[in-house]
């Protein structure tokens, strides 16, 4: 079976694409696990990310997307999942000199509207309206599992937004890592997310539930260390669990998003910042197996 991990915050900008792809690459060279990327995010930076704009286009041009899968299981007329992979993505070498075993499944722009159609094929069919969304987010997490099969990791890339396809992947994770760079508006979008991965209506319901019995991890990103992201630091690590790891401020990683046709080892790639990205790896690592051996 298959560790689920999804990156959600309900804002964007705060590193949710370059996080997955960093732990793309960190689960499948330091950890030699086989990995699987699904890109739900209509802004497609993980995909980008992963196989350049050129490659892209070709997974589009191939209707291998996450917009065709969806809409081909709908209507009961989709092949295999794994026929939506694109497979051997990323720009890091393993240990070997090879491509480590990353898959993606790419983003599309459609995403919103091959949801929207959904819907309105599952509201004709239901006789009780009520129940078309919660139907609607049950049929996608089922669709997200079944991707499982060859992989130890599947990593999802969440939207910002509240689609059926960030909700269901909330609901199918293992782990929800929260993203968010120190300041005020992050701090709100954080107590706002953990709500919605515990379900819970406000920040007294949630408080019953102790922080390492939480289904969701803060990552502190892009941090300059400064006394005032500091404070924002702890106060957001009072209510809610928070990795030591964090990640700095840094050019090497913010040059990560650039996708290069030539393989290179990790440490190249993150530069001066590996160390953190290797920390962070360890650390959501060991909070995956604990998953597994509870
Ligand atoms: N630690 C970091 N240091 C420098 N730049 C970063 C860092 N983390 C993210 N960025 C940059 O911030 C921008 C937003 O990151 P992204 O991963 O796309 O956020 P999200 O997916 O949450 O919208 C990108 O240009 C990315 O390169
Ligand atoms: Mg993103």
């Amino acid at each position: 079976m298959a560790e689920f991990l999804a990156v959600a915050n309900r804002k964007g900008g705060v590193g949710k694409s370059t996080i997955s792809v960093m732990l793309a690459h960190a689960f499948a060279v330091w950890g030699g696990k086989r990995v699987l990327l699904l890109d739900l995010d209509s802004q497609c930076n993980a995909s980008l990310i992963l196989q350049g704009g050129e490659g892209w286009l070709a997974a589009r041009k191939a209707n291998k997307t996450i917009a065709d899968y969806f809409l081909d299981t709908f209507d009961e007329a989709a092949g295999a999942p794994r026929d939506y992979l694109v497979h051997q993505v990323g720009d890091v070498a393993a240990a070997n000199g090879k491509r480590p075993i990353i898959s993606l499944l790419p983003g599309s722009l459609l995403l919103e509207d091959a949801q929207g159609e959904l819907y309105v094929k599952e509201a004709r069919a239901a006789k009780d309206p009520e129940i078309v969304s919660s139907r609607m987010r049950g049929r996608l997490e089922r669709m997200l599992r079944r991707f499982e099969g060859n992989y130890d990791v599947v990593i999802l890339d969440c939207a910002p937004g509240l689609s059926f396809a960030a909700l269901a992947a909330l609901k199918t994770a293992n782990l929800v890592l929260v993203p968010f760079r120190p300041d005020y508006v992050s701090q709100l979008a954080v107590d706002r997310v953990a709500l919605l991965i515990e379900s819970k209506r406000n920040g007294t319901d949630l408080a019953e539930i102790p922080l390492d019995a939480r289904r969701y991890a803060c990552v502190a990103n892009a941090m300059r260390d400064s006394s005032r992201e500091r404070n924002i630091f702890d106060e957001i690590a009072l209510d809610h669990p928070v990795l030591s790891a964090r990640l700095p401020q840094s050019s090497a990683i913010a040059d990560a998003f650039d996708f290069r046709d030539d393989l290179r080892g990790i440490d190249d790639k993150y530069g001066d910042a590996t160390p953190n990205v290797r920390a962070l790896y360890e650390e959501v690592a060991s909070r995956l197996t604990l998953r597994l051996a509870a």
